[in-house]
Order: structure tokens, then sequence, then C-alpha cells
């Protein structure tokens, strides 16, 4: 997949560029020329914390703080321009044909109404449908993200819920207006171990069956090659390399080099396991 164009692609992003206000009353670039183009594919975005992986996500979807200055020589969502859409437009198209799951369900859902109320609530926001209907889709939603119960589900507010059940239920809140992206920053950090996994498995499953295009945004470089086809590397605000998941040993930039060597390996006994050495000159 590395390197070959796309005929059709669902979103192309050419040097996209994100800065904000400094102290010194100037403006620090926190995204410094970033270029990709997705298909119906799963990308990841892997790289450090302060990398700029979140606000290229947030610049897609048109949630940059209003400080935030965005600019790009394209931005594009199956031919539409989003940098000059009205904010009626992106909004209609935020959990419509672009949907996004974040880290924290907590911070996503709203914590005074049922989970089956927001569900439906986010249907009705883009499409007129029946009570009947919205009920009815917001049950099978709950079915496709693999909750039991979902009549009992349905009834509960957030805070009932485990942290793998919200974000299986922002799954399926996202999910089911049927949209073409998918942006998941960090969606399963705030989860443990096995659960990370039964959510990624779902979110996998979705992606697959729905023929959606995938963003996947994680610091963790071992879980996004297990689950997407082609991963970008930031570092400082820029792309340092893109490699296909399948052959993360043909890295070539130090830094992905750096990450890949970091990551512990069964039946490996290196003691302690090697610190990541920055080299200025990846910033450049
Ligand atoms: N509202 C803001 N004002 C100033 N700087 C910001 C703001 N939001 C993000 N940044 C800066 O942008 C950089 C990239 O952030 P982010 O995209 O969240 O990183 P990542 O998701 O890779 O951890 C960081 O250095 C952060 O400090
Ligand atoms: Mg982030």
């Amino acid at each position: 997949m590395v390197g070959t164009p796309n005929p059709d692609p669902v979103l192309v992003v050419e040097a996209l560029r994100i800065s904000f206000p400094n102290r010194d009353g100037g403006r620090t670039e926190a995204v410094r020329g970033v270029s990709f183009t997705l298909g119906r594919e799963r990308l990841g975005i892997v790289g450090e914390s302060g990398s700029g992986k979140s606000q290229t996500g947030r610049a897609i979807l048109g949630l940059t703080a209003p400080e935030g200055l965005v600019s790009a020589k394209r931005l594009e969502f199956r031919g539409v321009d989003l940098l000059h859409c009205t904010p009626k437009q992106r909004r209609e198209m935020r959990g419509g044909r672009i949907a996004m799951v974040l880290q924290d369900p907590k911070y996503s859902l709203n914590p005074v109404m049922t989970i089956g109320a927001q569900i439906e609530e986010t249907l009705r926001a883009h499409s007129k449908v029946s009570g009947r209907e919205a009920r009815a889709r917001a049950m099978a939603a709950l079915e496709a993200v693999q909750i039991d119960q979902p009549e009992r589900v349905y009834r509960l507010y957030p805070h009932e819920v485990s942290g793998g059940m919200g974000q299986r239920a922002m799954i399926a809140m996202m999910l089911i207006a049927d949209p073409e992206l998918l942006i998941a920053d960090e969606p399963t950090s705030a989860l443990d171990v096995t659960v990370q996994l039964q959510v990624l498995a779902i979110l996998d499953a979705l992606v697959v069956q729905r023929g959606m295009g995938l963003i996947f945004i994680s610091h963790d470089l071992r879980l996004v090659s297990t689950f997407c086809d082609r991963i970008l590397v930031m570092y400082a605000g820029k792309i340092v390399e893109e490699v296909s998941a399948g052959n993360l040993a043909a890295a070539q930039h130090p830094y992905t080099r750096g990450l890949l060597n970091c990551l512990p390996r069964l039946g490996d006994d290196r003691h302690p396991l090697p610190t990541l050495d920055r080299q200025p000159e990846w910033a450049i």
C-alpha cells in the first residue's frame, strides 16, 4: 500500500499546518506540514506525546481550539473542501459522515443522559427516523459492539458502566450514523489490556464490514502495527516516516527504529530495556 496513489480517496491532507500563540507573543507550530491520503483503509498515526497527532485529527474534524490557526494546501473529505466549509456544514459532517472516538468516554458521553437516549439523539441529529426506528437502531448498535444485555445498558447512565462498556457505547454512538471516516484518538488507552483488545477487535470488524476509512491515533507502535495497514510516524509536528504495518522491520528513520528497539520482546532478557536517545536533527 505504501506510496500507491489512491484513485478515490476518502481524505486528502496536504501541507497541514497548525499554530498556537506562545508566551513570547509569537506563534508556535504544533503541526508543521503534514501530508497524507487516506482510502478505505486503516491508517495508524504514532508518535510520542506532543508530536501533533491529536491536533492533526482535530483539524480534520474542525475541532481546533479557537486560538489555533489551521492552514493547508488541501484538506478534503470526499472532495469537500473542509477549510472553506461553514461551521454549520462542519457540525453536520461531524458525527455524521466523519465520526470520532476519543480516549476517555467519560468526557465524550453526556453524564445526565442515558446511553440509549444519547445514541438515539446522535441518529436523529443526522437522519429523519421515527421514535420506534431510532430505538431499534440504537439497540442494534449496542448489539453490534457486543454488549450482552442491550436493553439494560440502554437505560443506564454513563457513570453506571465500566470503562470498557462506556467505550463500546461510544463506538455504538459513533457508528450509528454510518460514517465514511472514523477518527479514533487513543480510543483504548484508558482501558486495561484485555478490554483494550476486545474493543479493538470490535472496531476492526466494524471497519472491515462497513468499508470505512479509519485513522487510528496512538502512542503505542506495537498496538498500531497489529491493527493498521499503514503507519505514519510523527515527530515534533512532522511525519518522519511512513511504513506498512507488515514491514516495520524495514523502517529507516532513527526515531522509528528507536521506538522499535525499545519494545520489549518475549524471550528477550535485555536488562535494562534500551531507552530512546532523541537527536536534535529529528525535529528539523
Ligand atoms: N490550545 C493550545 N494552545 C497551545 N498549544 C497547544 C494547544 N493545543 C495543543 N497545543 C500544542 O500542540 C502540540 C501537539 O499537541 P497534540 O496534537 O495534542 O499532541 P499528541 O496528540 O501527539 O500528544 C503540543 O506541543 C501542545 O502543547
Ligand atoms: Mg493526543
